[in-house]
């Protein structure tokens, strides 16, 4: 992404290079604020209320106004996608954040003062199915993170180092484990499928209420694919058939390795085929601009 790329900063668009924030502000000293990942496929924002709504529930939890409503929100980010899309990629991954604003350094909510509302948007590659196919690899780890994680927090510090520990075992992903019960990656959602049932780990507060993870529970339910939202133990996930990482970016990952052990065939499993597929049709009718219902 070019640094004179379009951003947007409390009110203005302007180059990247030229937003500037202070640096008493609480999300730059205390990662105190809240974001969303959403992709636009040929423009189109994808289920952006979906993601607002999300937005919404993370800074209730931590008792942050939003200070934008959803239609304000619409129009900002549709005139992003719209500055910064690059006609020769169509896909972009739109990023937004909220902090509470700058203050003198107190652990205590700050009075009265204004939040900072940052946007930025970068070309989301193109799906590449001959390489996601082979399947990605991935290792366990211990769920490190704190009891909060269904907020979408830019305090991220606890996942970059799971994160951390993946890139240096040459891994794409860590699926994290909490008393023996697999929770999420560390920036993704996971799913398994054990004859021909589709798993989930049901929403909780220890893990991220995924946008893509919803999509693909509603999808799979419609087209008649049985999809479970049920606790997943370690010991089912290394015996599954088939392993799936699931974000806004990423979309669907199949998961061929986890701690050097081969998943499945070792390639992309028959339900993520069939998932996959439905997942870029319904992905290429919002495209076209269709209606899809559950945009
Ligand atoms: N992360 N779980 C965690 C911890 C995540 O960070 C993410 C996404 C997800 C998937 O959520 P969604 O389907 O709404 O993208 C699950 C984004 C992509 C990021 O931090 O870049």
């Amino acid at each position: 992404m070019p640094s004179s790329s379009i951003c947007y900063l409390n009110g203005d668009y302007l180059p990247l290079d030229q937003a500037k924030v202070s640096v008493l502000d609480r999300g730059f000293i205390f990662g105190d604020g809240i974001y969303e990942v959403i992709p636009a496929y040929g423009g189109h924002l994808f289920r952006l209320q979906q993601h607002l709504q999300r937005l919404d529930n993370s800074l209730k939890a931590i008792k942050l106004t939003n200070p934008l409503s959803h239609t304000q929100w619409q129009d900002i980010l549709q005139i992003l996608v719209e500055k910064t899309q690059d006609h020769d990629n169509a896909d972009q991954s739109v990023y937004l954040q909220i902090t509470r604003g700058a203050a003198p350094r107190d652990h205590a909510f700050p009075e009265n003062t204004p939040a900072t509302i940052f946007a930025m948007s970068h070309p989301l590659p193109a799906t590449d199915m001959e390489k996601i196919q082979a399947g990605v690899t991935a290792i366990t780890l211990d769920d490190i993170r704190w009891r909060y994680c269904h907020i979408k927090t830019i305090a991220l510090l606890p996942n970059i180092l799971l994160k951390r520990q993946a890139v240096e075992r040459h891994a794409s992903e860590a699926i994290l484990v909490r008393k023996g019960q697999v929770t999420e990656g560390a920036v993704s959602n996971l799913f398994i499928v054990r004859d021909g049932m589709i798993k989930t780990p049901a929403k909780s507060e220890q893990l991220l209420p995924g946008i893509t993870r919803d999509l693909i529970v509603e999808l799979a339910h419609k087209n008649g694919l049985p999809c479970e939202e049920t606790a997943i133990s370690e010991t089912e996930l290394f015996s599954a058939d088939e392993i799936w990482l699931s974000s806004s970016t990423k979309e669907i990952l199949p998961v061929t390795c986890l701690d050097e052990k081969t998943i499945g065939a070792g390639t992309a499993g028959p339900l993520w085929h069939k998932m996959i597929k439905i997942y870029q049709a319904y992905k290429q009718a919002l495209r076209a601009g269709a209606e899809t219902g559950a945009a």
